[in-house]
């Protein structure tokens, strides 16, 4: 069987060789095949399904559950809002309210001229920098409906934006090769910052230590 257009260039190839079975590697692929088409369609959907020797239904099933991925075309960048507890408490649910006002778009929704796709996202795990947006899924911490427009109005005028614990903006698509292994440069620092470190430093202060846990079985399961 020949290759499909998009596996053609051998990164379908290099990716499921990381492998020892191929069908492990149908998340990184439809983070690829994200990457490339700027959605996962019924087209994308069967070009991974063939690669992996699985059938559409069984990567439709991972398509659909996963929230990163998406069935529609996503803007040049992705603004994701948490309203979980702990932001919405902290202003999330206002920042929500406020963006996709400014920007005229529902949840989910992408601006006429392709620029920004918004959704509410859960927690992402940067409580202690609450509100929190992400920005192609890279922090902007402390959040303020002003710092966000300002945010979103350098983006649209071609203004490099820098993530607050990470690196420079470059869309959604670059974050979706990331994801799947390629082209990534890692910016120096931590993103553990002071704030994110203090209940391990307190732990610390006081000698306390995590239960060691069962060896971990090796072997390949189904
Ligand atoms: S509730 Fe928003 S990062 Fe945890």
């Amino acid at each position: 069987m020949s290759p499909t257009p998009l596996a053609a260039d051998g990164e379908f190839a290099e990716i499921i060789a990381r492998y020892p079975r191929a069908r492990s590697a149908v998340l990184p692929l439809l983070h690829l095949v994200q990457s490339r088409a700027g959605r996962i369609g019924p087209d994308e959907v069967a070009e991974v399904a063939a690669a992996l020797d699985l059938t559409p239904a069984e990567v439709t099933g991972v398509v659909s559950f996963y929230t990163m991925y998406s069935e529609r075309a996503l803007g040049r960048h992705h603004i994701g809002v948490c309203t979980n507890t702990l932001c919405a408490m902290l202003g999330g649910d206002a920042l929500f309210e406020r963006l996709t006002d400014d920007l005229g778009v529902a949840n989910k929704g992408t601006t006429g001229d392709g620029m920004f796709t918004v959704e509410r996202i859960e927690c992402q795990a940067a409580c202690t920098h609450a509100p929190v947006v992400t920005i192609d899924w890279e922090f902007f911490d402390d959040m303020t409906p002003t710092k966000l427009a300002e945010v979103v109005a350098a983006l649209r005028a071609g203004q490099q934006v820098t993530a607050t614990r990470g690196g420079p903006i470059r869309g959604i698509r670059h974050t979706e090769r990331v994801l799947a292994g390629f082209d990534d440069d890692p910016t120096p620092g931590s993103m553990a910052d002071d704030r994110a470190l203090a209940g391990v430093r307190v732990a610390q202060q006081r000698g306390m230590t995590a239960p060691v846990g069962p060896t971990p079985t090796t072997g390949v399961q189904r």
